[in-house]
């Protein structure tokens, strides 16, 4: 059966932005944070602590995240953390929920965090440790769970190694990332399935999937099926990842809602609303959204 309630992790604002080329000003990201969690998104990914020069449109998270901080205390404001020197930015100004993010492939892994995947877990090692320590929730990224841009198909085992050891460095959730879109349902059965068979409990596993080829939607439908009910979204649509070549948007959280929603599936957003969030958006970057059900909600 599927699940009643779905929790959506919204990216829009870190996944969806980090790859846009024109910085775009502080206080447009904040009301874009302030307006998604209006729409009823209670898990709003703020920004990400990482190397300004790497991905220098989140180079203001310093000015961004005391401006989203105290927006309502029900609102989760997750933030990307790389290694200790971005734990350390995000501790300083209160973050409580933070993320690191591994990779399944030794391209990507390289390509990202200019480590091996090995290296990156041991950097990830003392990150986990400290930020449970100070109490804070945290996710583990998984990149490339199913294709890479350089390396093709990607073996469940190697996925699956990887997921256990961020789960046994401590994450209390995953995030299973398929980051150029490729992946289709079946395959997404059989991953869910093999970690299960290693010991991974399906309620701490996420997916998070870009709709590159257009399966974003059926591939969440098989997780659901599987009995998965955190799910990663773009309001609008946005998003890449801007060293993966060939990554396009997230699955758009509107498109997601518009299926949930049909199915019955609780999910607290208030979809006018976040409709209206992304044409705002959408106006502010110049392009309209490519997600279908914002284009059939926003036409008239
Ligand atoms: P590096 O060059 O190897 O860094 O980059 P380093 O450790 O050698 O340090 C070099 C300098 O950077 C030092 O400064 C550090 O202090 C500084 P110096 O001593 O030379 O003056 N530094 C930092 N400064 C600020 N904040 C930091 C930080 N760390 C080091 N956190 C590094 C390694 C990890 C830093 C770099 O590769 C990086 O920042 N990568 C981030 C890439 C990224 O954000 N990618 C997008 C997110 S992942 C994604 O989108 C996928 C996902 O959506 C899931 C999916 O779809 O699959 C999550
Ligand atoms: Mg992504």
């Amino acid at each position: 059966g599927l699940p009643a309630r779905v929790r959506i992790h919204e990216v829009g604002a870190r996944d969806g932005l980090q790859n846009e080329q024109t910085v775009i000003p502080t206080e447009i990201k904040a009301e874009f944070v302030r307006r998604l969690a209006a729409a009823g998104l209670d898990t709003v990914e703020a920004t990400s602590f990482v190397h300004p020069k790497w991905v220098p449109q989140l180079a203001d998270a310093e000015r961004l995240f005391p401006a989203v901080r105290d927006l309502a205390p029900e609102v989760r404001l997750p933030v990307l953390v790389p290694n200790e020197r971005g734990l350390d930015r995000a501790l300083t100004l209160g973050a409580d929920r933070i993320a690191v993010f591994g990779s399944a492939t030794e391209s990507f892994a390289k390509a990202n965090l200019n480590r091996t995947v090995d290296e990156a877990l041991a950097t990830f090692a003392p990150v986990v440790a400290r930020a449970k320590e100070a109490g804070a929730h945290v996710r583990g990224y998984l990149s490339m769970c199913f294709g890479d841009p350089w390396e093709g198909p990607v073996p469940v085992p190697q996925v699956v190694r990887v997921c256990r050891a961020l789960l046994d460095q401590g994450c209390d959730e995953l995030s299973l990332g398929d980051t150029i879109g490729v992946a289709t349902p079946g395959h997404v059965t059989a991953l869910l399935t093999a970690l299960n068979e290693a010991g991974v409990p399906t309620d701490v596993l996420g997916v998070h999937f870009h709709d590159t080829y257009g399966q974003a939607l059926a591939n969440t439908l098989a997780a659901l099926q599987h009995g998965v009910t955190t799910v990663d979204a773009s309001t609008g649509g946005l998003g890449g990842c801007p060293y993966a070549k060939s990554a396009t948007g997230n699955l758009a959280t509107e498109d997601l809602v518009w299926m949930l929603r049909g199915l019955g599936i609780e999910t607290g957003v208030d979809l006018e609303r976040l409709t209206a969030t992304s044409v705002w958006m959408a106006e502010r970057l110049g392009r309209p959204s490519p997600s279908r059900t914002v284009r059939a909600l926003s036409a008239s």
